[in-house]
């Protein structure tokens, strides 16, 4: 290992070293957080979880295209990587009804029900009738995901926030834990929550990439944050700042799949195994093993979904 232009390296034949020496990786991390320079992505070429570990990957679109050649093998490949546990998640009706289909077709599979704020447009009525009846479907686990999303505004804000207290009602009804989307939408979205809250199944701030301030605001409510493979990414420095100091028992770990691959699959489809990499970025910024991020992640989830431990 050793320091070149300011990076952080491991060579490859230390990397067990640094996964499983928990101690050591410790103090490795702290005196280079000192200098600044950690970047997380150098020191996690391919992790492996120590045996009798597992992971969950709390956010994942098992129903989207990208995965339909071979989603047998997608679910197959991240159980060998030790990811026991999947939360497919629905963005509309039709996803949502795929999302209990996969849940009950696979193992170790289990599903989210919600309209995106992308497609507040389409919920009437018969869209909420539907939900809610998926909504009380067998290894339904969670309600969304569900929120407010002001950067792209694919549909009107005044929209999405009818549609967003609706659903944010109909989970409370379904006892259901709530998967949040915020983008650009902190102040309204945080003003719903605490309004239509308290949520007694309580909630998580998916793909959480926010400042120290709005972290704060979030475990207040009681919250979960789930932390995405953006915080492998090299401009990542400000997230990799806020997640050093999050508190462990409140986080969980996603993929968001097929999207934002962490590093060093940037770019490409994102599978529920890469969340090894997010959780080895986390493990090192904390400065922990990542068996233990493993560990308290998986109960953090098992918690908040009621999932078989
Ligand atoms: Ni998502």
């Amino acid at each position: 290992m050793g320091l070149r232009n300011g990076i952080f390296t491991v060579p490859k034949q230390n990397l067990s070293f640094t996964i499983i020496a928990a101690t050591a990786t410790r103090r490795i991390v702290t005196s280079f957080e000192n200098i600044h320079s950690f970047h997380p992505m150098n020191t996690t070429a391919p992790p492996a979880l120590p045996p009798g570990c597992r992971l969950v990957d709390t956010h994942c679109h098992l129903d989207m295209a990208e995965y339909q050649a071979d989603l047998a093998e997608v679910i197959a490949a991240a159980n060998r990587c030790g990811v026991t546990k999947i939360i497919t998640i629905g963005i509309d009706l039709a996803s949502s009804r795929r999302a209990v289909e996969l849940a009950a077709e696979h193992e170790g599979v289990y599903a989210a029900v919600g309209i995106h704020p992308h497609d507040a447009g389409t919920a009437d009525d018969e869209v909420f009738r539907q939900l809610r009846e998926l909504g009380a479907a067998p290894k339904v686990v969670g309600f969304g995901e569900i929120g407010l999303d002001y950067a792209k505004n694919y549909s009107a804000q005044e929209a999405q926030l009818p549609v967003f207290i609706r659903q944010l009602e109909l989970a409370k009804e379904l006892r259901l834990p709530l998967i949040i989307h915020d983008r650009d939408a902190h102040e309204d979205c945080l003003r719903l929550l605490r309004e239509k809250g308290p949520f007694p199944c309580g909630g998580v701030m998916h793909c959480f990439t926010g400042d120290s301030e709005l972290a704060e605001q979030v475990l207040e409510l009681g919250f979960y944050l789930s932390i995405p493979g953006i915080v492998t990414f090299p401009k990542a420095e400000s997230l990799r700042e806020v997640v050093r100091g999050l508190p462990l028992d409140r986080l969980l770990l996603e993929t968001d799949g097929p999207f934002l691959a962490p590093v060093p699959f940037r770019g490409r489809c994102c599978r529920p195994e890469h969340i090894l990499h997010t959780a080895a970025a986390v493990a090192a910024l904390h400065g922990v093993s990542l068996a233990e991020i493993a560990d308290q992640t998986s109960r953090n989830a098992e918690k908040l979904f009621a999932l078989p431990a």
